[in-house]
């Protein structure tokens, strides 16, 4: 367990820093004892006083302070916490780290350390993409350093691209993990996890299909998995290798799918990310059809396919306790998807932009608005993988809130 772990947070002076102040609400949540120290940068952007307030504990600022030398050296601080955390980590941090700089508190304490270091950096897209910077990350990557972004997103400076700190919950998630490497949030949770697209059979040899890669289906049952849940996952087609650790059941029709979500029940938590067909021909031929040669054409008269999303929300005694479907919209995205939520009757929807633009479907980006039952949560855009662990992360904080 991460509980009563002590982590040292070091606050670069960036614009993410009053992102801290969250990150520290939030591994206290864990029961994650935090200690502050804040750059001379890091006090024009937060207070000491509002780190103080949220670590309940004095925040240190200075490298020559002698009532702090006399109650904790600055040797002693920096081997006083399991983790070193620096978020947000400055491109100037970065650099003093890479070259062993010990100008400050907080660079020192960097240098006169062997406690694990995790840090998040936040910059400017083209801080980050300089190549002096990526050295310096591939460096300390090399020393063993962790990472944990940055995001893809609009950034405060009004550019967009990689550079936004990780979210604080993600951050949040990866100090557990660090913590605790067998740390399992989800562990004795069941979930059930829909994945890629639907094949609806014209006759033997065709069907009426979708683009979805399964991409985002099958990177949440793995986020999922790798929080200790026992996952099955059910699935289109798709090029996608089964993640490990998951049960995985392979179909093609809509009914198959339903009947798979049924049969890994009960659960607690249900995602329903594949791309259902709505329709189906209503009579499957059963040989192929053939031109006769007449010029007439086949009329394909269609049927609705059965609503997984609204038939599992809407469950007696069966229903699992967190609902949670996807809503691919090509224009407003959030009103769309707030009224979809309220006529599945499910918890949470995960929407998205789909509009070929996007590049959302096949591609490896997502732009996801939460609707929950609070209201809309726009999330930047991230890869398919952190949307996957940050709805991981979202969910451990449903369970435990
Ligand atoms: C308004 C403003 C925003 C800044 N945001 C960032 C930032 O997000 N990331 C960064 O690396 N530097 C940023 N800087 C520059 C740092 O504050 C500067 O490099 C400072 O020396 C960093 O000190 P530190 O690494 O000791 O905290 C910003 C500067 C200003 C004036």
């Amino acid at each position: 367990m991460s509980s009563g772990k002590r982590v040292l947070l070091i606050v670069g002076g960036g614009i993410a820093a009053y992102k801290a102040l969250e990150l520290v609400r939030l591994l206290r949540k864990r029961g994650i004892a935090v200690r502050a120290v804040l750059t001379k940068a890091g006090e024009e952007f937060v207070t000491p006083l509002s780190l103080s307030a949220l670590t309940e504990d004095k925040v240190y600022t200075d490298l020559f302070s002698l009532t702090d030398e006399a109650e904790m050296g600055h040797i002693q601080l920096s081997r006083s916490a399991d983790l070193i955390v620096v978020a947000p980590a400055t491109a100037d941090l970065l650099a003093k780290m890479r070259a062993g700089l010990a100008g400050d508190l907080a660079s020192t304490l960097l240098l006169a350390t062997d406690t694990p270091v995790l840090a998040a950096p936040a910059m400017n897209v083209r801080m980050w993409t300089h190549a002096a910077t990526q050295e310096n990350v591939k460096v300390l990557t090399e020393r063993g350093i962790s990472f944990i972004g940055p995001d893809e997103g609009d950034m405060a400076c009004g550019e967009f691209g990689p550079g936004r700190m990780a979210e604080p919950a993600a951050i949040a998630e990866a100090v557990a993990a660090q913590l605790d490497p067998a740390a399992k949030p989800l562990a004795g949770k069941r979930a059930v996890v829909t994945s890629g697209p639907t094949y609806e059979p014209i006759d033997p040899v065709r069907y009426i299909a979708n683009r979805s890669s399964g991409k985002q289906g099958h990177a949440i049952a793995a986020a999922l998995a790798a929080a200790g849940a026992e996952v099955t996952l059910v699935t289109g087609p798709t090029r996608e290798p089964d993640p490990a650790g998951v049960t995985v059941r392979h179909i093609e029709t809509a009914r198959q799918m339903l009947a798979g979500v049924e049969a890994a029940l009960p659960a607690d938590i249900a995602i329903f990310a594949a791309a259902v067909a709505d329709w189906r021909v209503a009579e499957e031929a059963t040989q192929k059809l053939k031109k006769d040669g007449s010029g007439d054409i086949p009329a394909l008269s269609m049927t609705e396919n059965p609503d997984i999303l609204k038939t599992v929300s809407g469950l007696d005694g069966k229903r699992p306790a967190l609902v949670i479907g996807f809503a691919a919209e090509t224009e407003n995205v959030v009103p769309h998807a707030t009224e979809k939520r309220a006529r599945k009757g499910c918890d949470w929807i995960l929407a998205n932009d789909v509009s070929p633009a996007t590049g959302t479907f096949g591609g490896d980006a997502n732009t996801i608005h939460l609707i929950t039952g609070d209201g809309a949560e726009d999330w930047p855009t991230l890869t398919k993988h952190e949307v996957a662990a940050k709805l991981a992360a979202r969910i451990t904080e449903h369970f435990t809130a």
